[in-house]
């Protein structure tokens, strides 16, 4: 059942329907008198449910005329620059641009628009330091304990209700908590994944992810994904006459960096054909719970027809960006066999997990206080999307195309030609600014005028739009590249 307010349920409903193309631009919504009689709610109620499709960019409040649908044709559309499935050879230059990359984000003197974290402001800390100290209070032990996998009991048993409620059937005993969503993905590659083995990638993806499959010595494909619907499963279909591909790994909801959602009928078709082809799939489900309309979003691997003995369906998660990214709490999921091999690969690693931030994070989904800070920050990353997308069209040079994500707080920008990603980055930071170039999301060429940015840094954000897109017009005017 769902936990959302009621005027989110209706905005998420109408949402759906404006976004399914269902209702088109100009149409008019029912009038708040009718919507209150429809909904059986109140006229606060019924205006608060438009109030939050205003903010999500999808509807606007005319005079005298009620709300009517934006006219969303007028976006600009972002495209892959990739058309075919590569084979990626990792280079020098990217190491070490990753370098750069990291040290400028661990700088606090810089505004954080190349992080891949939400402002501290927006993380419930007082809250998080109440419920720590209480726990230590009463079980100072816990100092004391390891917690060995699967860890927590209580907590597993907290996530796999919250997935079953978004569709996914689990079992307490399917959910082995780690450090963070990347340990999960680390452990993930390596129970499926040998040396050598073919590995399918979106492109652009996370680079946690390319590092961890290189990591395990994969030979690394990447597939052209595409920033509103995520990776078409055709493109997989292709690469497997190519390569005999052993997984692939997927952000199917909001991913980072395009921030795509999968219709699920998409999600239908990959899993069809990743039994037919027989290929294991690891979705990386950080930002599943993100979305801006709070609707409850299915998982990639609920629609799987995973079978015994056949190639694994795992899903990876944790609470990093929505509740504690310094308590790395984070976890894997999976059936039969593949549970048990996570379980014993995560022994013979880390032996166990820390005690505290796993019985923290139980504290606040147990009480409820999770789903407040997760309406919070669902708000805050549609606020902070609408508003980041308009500072870019103002400041930014034209010809900039920008993603227009539903859910999380990462933007894709491509630049204009004349501009680049990498030379932009290292201006930005001599101006005390961090972003993520474009060329640490794949291996290969071909993301170069790409950028990605914070939009939940909106606080630390300042002037730092307009000082961007001032960089990017000189380079642009320069024919820099
Ligand atoms: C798609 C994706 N997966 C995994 C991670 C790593 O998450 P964690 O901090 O929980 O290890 C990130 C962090 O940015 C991410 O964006």
């Amino acid at each position: 059942m769902s936990r959302n307010a009621r005027y989110e349920l209706i905005a998420a409903h109408y949402a759906r329907n404006i976004q399914d193309g269902l209702l088109y631009a100009g149409e008019r919504l029912p009038s708040l008198r009718t919507l209150c009689r429809r909904e059986s709610v109140s006229l606060m109620t019924a205006l608060a449910a438009y109030r939050r499709l205003e903010q999500l960019g999808l509807v606007e409040a005319q005079e005298r005329s009620g709300y009517r649908v934006r006219d969303q044709a007028a976006a600009q559309v972002l495209r892959s620059p990739m058309r075919r499935p590569r084979l990626a050879q990792p280079s020098r230059k990217r190491e070490v641009l990753a370098d750069q990359m990291l040290a400028a984000v661990a700088d606090p003197s810089l505004v954080p628009l190349g992080m891949g974290v939400p402002s501290r402001t927006l993380f419930p800390l007082q809250e998080l330091r109440r419920v720590s100290t209480k726990l230590l209070r009463t079980k100072p032990e816990l100092w004391a304990s390891y917690s060995p996998p699967p860890g927590d009991r209580a907590l597993r048993r907290l996530i796999a209700l919250r997935l079953r409620d978004r569709g996914l059937q689990v079992g307490v005993d399917e959910v082995l908590l780690t450090a963070g969503a990347m340990e999960a993905l680390s452990l993930a590659l390596r129970v499926l994944v040998r040396p050598g083995d073919a590995v399918a990638v979106e492109c652009p993806t996370f680079f946690g992810i390319l590092d961890a499959a290189r990591g395990v010595g994969a030979r690394v494909i990447e597939l052209p994904t595409d920033a509103k619907s995520g990776l078409d499963p055709a493109h997989l279909d292709a690469a497997c006459r190519q390569h005999s591909i052993r997984a692939v790994v997927l952000v199917p909801s909001f991913g980072n960096p395009s921030g795509g959602l999968m219709p699920d009928e998409r999600k239908q078709r990959w899993a069809t054909l990743l039994h037919k082809q027989g290929v294991g799939v690891i979705e990386d489900d950080l930002y599943g719970e993100l979305a801006h309309d709070g609707r409850a979003v299915a998982p990639l691997v609920s629609f799987s027809r995973e079978g015994s003995g056949e190639p694994p369906a795992l899903l990876v998660g944790s609470f990093s960006k929505t509740l504690l990214p310094g308590g790395r709490v984070g976890y894997v999921v999976a059936r039969g066999s593949w549970a048990e091999k996570l379980k014993r690969l995560k022994q013979s690693t880390s032996l166990a997990n820390v005690t505290l931030p796993e019985q923290v994070v139980a504290t606040f989904l147990s009480s409820g206080t999770y789903q407040r800070q997760l309406r919070k920050m669902r708000s805050a990353f549609a606020d902070g999307v609408a508003t980041l997308r308009g500072e870019i069209a103002e400041h930014f040079p034209s010809g900039t195309k920008v993603s227009h994500p539903r859910g999380g707080f990462l933007l894709w920008v491509e630049l204009p030609p004349g501009c680049d990603g990498v030379s932009l980055f290292h201006a930005a930071i001599a101006r005390g600014i961090s972003i993520a170039p474009g060329s640490l999301f794949t291996l290969g060429p071909g993301f170069e005028r790409f950028i990605r940015l914070n939009a939940g840094a909106a606080v630390e954000r300042k002037d730092s739009i307009a000082t961007l897109g001032k960089l990017a017009r000189r380079q642009q005017a320069s024919g820099n590249a």
